[in-house]
């Protein structure tokens, strides 16, 4: 799988096309001095954006499993003179940041890549503060994929065959603990490979007092 990914996306680094399936990150208004986390970050656009709204005391951090797109990503980095972001390869199954360290998680068109979905919805919550927020845009599947579809690793990294239905997702994000999911945003059902998906942008937080 983690083959499949790297080569699709390892080929799209230098590309412009968009590889977004929402505005998930305008939607995050972090503070100054905040630190936010772009998971699967690509060619780190989102991350520089944030880095920005947070100011010189604050931090913003792309995670990739592609090296090609965090190269990318730090390369213009460096071009902007942007100090207060860090890109770092890391699966998001098991992220290598502390509890509790993160004010904001961001991510865009990533999920529907990871084999373990609720692994990934309770790093989420691992990582953000008491009150710390979320929002998250990706495709879930109107049908369940076929068992063929959803083990083929080049369909998964194709942006579909790994994506779960909606009910499927939400409890993913409810179980993990987290608080007032809310849909701010989603697509009519679209076609995609063999499937028909849909996007959508999901919001919450974890409690204050966790
Ligand atoms: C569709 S692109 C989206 C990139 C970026 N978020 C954007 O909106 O432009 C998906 C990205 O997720 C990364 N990715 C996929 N599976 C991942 C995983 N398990 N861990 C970390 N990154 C992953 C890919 O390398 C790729 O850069």
């Amino acid at each position: 799988m983690i083959n499949a990914i790297q080569t699709r996306y390892g080929d799209l680094a230098e590309s412009s096309c968009c590889l977004s399936c929402g505005s998930a990150a305008s939607l995050c208004e972090p503070l100054p001095g905040q630190v936010c986390v772009d998971l699967g970050c690509g060619r780190g656009t989102d991350v520089l954006r944030l880095a920005e709204k947070v100011g010189p005391t604050g931090h913003a951090y792309g995670v990739d499993l592609t090296e090609a797109m965090l190269d990318k990503a730090r390369k213009t980095a460096r071009k902007l003179g942007v100090t207060n972001a860090t890109f770092f390869r890391n699966d998001l199954e098991a992220l290598a940041l502390p509890d509790a360290s993160t004010d904001w998680v961001t991510s865009n068109c990533v999920l529907n890549h990871v084999a373990d979905k609720g692994r990934v919805w309770r790093e989420i919550a691992r990582i953000l503060k008491p009150g710390g927020r979320f929002v998250v845009s990706d495709i879930y599947a109107v049908e369940p994929i076929s068992p063929g579809d959803r083990a083929d690793p080049e369909a998964i990294a194709e942006c579909w065959a790994g994506a779960v239905t909606r009910d499927e997702y939400l409890a993913h994000v409810r179980d993990a603990g987290l608080r007032d999911v809310e849909i701010t945003d989603e697509s009519a059902p679209y076609g995609k490979g063999r499937a028909t998906v849909a996007s959508f942008t999901v919001t919450g937080h974890r409690s204050c007092c966790t």
